[in-house]
């Protein structure tokens, strides 16, 4: 049967834990020479703006012995108003995987439901699991550990937010959103997060808070994302207004541990919801975060199709 990745819950604690080894594997460059998917072509469907994503996706899909084929949407017919199901039938033909970034989650999940091979979530408004699957690798890097660490994320409970609190549920991480009201994570992917974590022997916790200070007082890993994401342009005011104290600045780092580790997916609005000083400053792991999404997009890729 297909494995497709739209969420972090398509996978088992087992397979997250074994994509973070296998990444950090190939990110040392032994089987660099491997190419375990050749002779398969993959293809990537964007209808929103992608760099790690795309680029990281394109190479790792190379390096891996296959083809990406990007294909962005205005360019096929889908843009003239082909159904989903039709084009997925069609491209089940030719292609071997889908990588899909879009708007509504319900998008992939029907691309899913019609076409044969993996499909990949790349981002849909709702989650970003290969981000936050690229995220614990880095903690993991850094920290040597998953379980019982620390993570603050501070800003809006968006798709990053929401693919996080889902694998830190996974991994036994601590995590505590820090938002302005009305601005919390899904309630559906929380409930479900609670519940996961209520069955686990392991005490693993998930805060929502409203106070970016408290937030990071404790904090080993200090996490934030912009403040508009993309298809909320027509909200940016309000937005940034609602957010404005829940900046990553050097007084908010102050208040937290001198080691803590500064994180954000990328593309970062420099002196919006981060500074300049942190984001270029000794705690920042930015692009290593950034340089993370390739080797475990590759490790994704390996796992759901090398079989
Ligand atoms: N973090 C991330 O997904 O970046 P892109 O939007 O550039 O793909
Ligand atoms: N929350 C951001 C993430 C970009 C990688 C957005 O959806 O625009």
């Amino acid at each position: 049967m297909k494995r497709d990745f739209l969420t972090v819950w398509d996978l088992s604690e087992s397979e997250i834990e074994h994509l973070i080894k296998r990444a950090i594997q190939l990110k040392s460059g032994v089987d660099r020479n491997k190419c375990p998917l050749l002779g398969k072509s993959i293809g990537m469907i964007f209808h929103k703006p992608s760099t790690r994503t795309r680029v990281s996706f394109e190479v790792g899909i190379y390096q891996l012995g296959a083809q990406p084929i990007y294909l962005n949407s205005v360019d096929l017919q889908l843009g003239r108003g082909e159904s989903i199901s039709d084009t997925a039938k069609v491209l089940s033909r030719y292609l071997s995987a889908m990588v899909i970034r879009t708007y509504n989650h319900s998008t992939i999940e029907e691309f899913a439901k019609y076409f044969s091979g993996v499909v990949i979530n790349g981002l849909s408004d709702e989650h970003h699991p290969c981000q936050a699957i690229a995220d614990m690798m880095t903690i993991y890097e850094y920290k040597g550990v998953l379980k019982g660490v620390k993570l603050a994320y501070v800003g809006d409970g968006n798709n990053v937010a929401n693919s996080l609190i889902e694998a830190s549920a996974k991994t036994g991480v601590n995590i505590t959103i820090a938002c302005p009201e009305g601005f919390e994570p899904n309630k559906d992917v929380l409930n479900r997060a609670k519940q996961y974590i209520s069955k686990k022997e392991i005490f693993t916790e998930i805060k929502i808070l409203h106070d970016p200070e408290e937030a990071v007082s404790e904090a080993d890993v200090i996490y934030t994302d912009v403040w508009v994401s993309m298809g909320q342009e027509q909200e940016s005011r309000i937005r940034r207004s609602k957010f404005k104290n829940f900046q990553i600045n050097e007084r908010l780092l102050r208040l937290a541990k001198k080691d803590t580790l500064v994180m954000h997916c990328l593309p970062a609005h420099r002196g919006e919801e981060i500074t300049d000083e942190v984001m270029d400053g000794n705690n920042s792991i930015v692009f290593d975060q950034a340089e993370n999404r390739l080797h475990s997009s590759k490790a994704i890729l390996e796992l759901l199709l090398s079989v």
